[in-house]
């Protein structure tokens, strides 16, 4: 895929309605989940998409959480269409993402958020280690989802 192809794709915030059939499609069909989360609705969520010519090709949700007591990002239901993955939308997705969530003052008292975390499927770890992210626990299962290993990264000027 040339640049000028991966620029014709829009990274932006998102509404739920815009990135819930994309989501059903690569992370839950088969899994007998429901395709929106609890917390999907809350209004301190955030949601991200990867736009082509108006479909939604890139998806990912931020929900405002905790880590270790201090105030987190989780990211939730990060996919990139089947046949759009492998070309660069995923890493501009979550690069999108991070810096309008650094942006943004969610924690106590209107303070920046400086944490991502999330529960990473086995397959994607890789992909979220050339992101930054680092694992910080062992393999657990997810019920009729699969492995998965729990993974952080500092945004902004954080470094964990
Ligand atoms: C994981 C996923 C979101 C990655 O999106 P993508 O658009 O394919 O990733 P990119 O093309 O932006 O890849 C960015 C970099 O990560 C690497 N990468 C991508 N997927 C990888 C993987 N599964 N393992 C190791 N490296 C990977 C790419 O080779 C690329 O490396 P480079 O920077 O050296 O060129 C996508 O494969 C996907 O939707 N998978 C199925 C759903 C899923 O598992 N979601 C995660 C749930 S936790």
């Amino acid at each position: 895929m040339t640049a000028d192809a991966l620029d014709a794709i829009e990274f932006r915030p998102a509404d739920l309605g815009e990135i819930l059939e994309l989501r059903e499609d690569e992370l839950i069909r088969g899994t007998g989940r429901e395709r929106e989360f609890p917390g999907d609705r809350d209004p301190t969520t955030r949601h991200f998409g990867a736009f082509r010519q108006g479909t939604c090709v890139g998806c990912l949700s931020a929900m405002l959480s905790e880590w270790e007591g201090a105030p987190a990002w989780q990211v939730r239901g990060m996919a990139v269409a089947a046949d759009w993955r492998g070309r660069g939308v995923g890493a501009r997705l979550l690069a999108r993402a991070e810096a309008l969530l650094v942006e943004e003052r969610a924690g106590p008292g209107g303070t920046r958020v400086r944490l991502l975390w999330c529960n990473a499927r086995r397959p994607a770890v890789g992909f979220y280690e050339k992101q930054g992210w680092r694992v910080v626990s062992g393999p657990f299962e997810i019920p009729s989802v699969g492995p998965h290993v729990r993974m952080v990264k500092g945004i902004g000027e954080a470094e964990v």
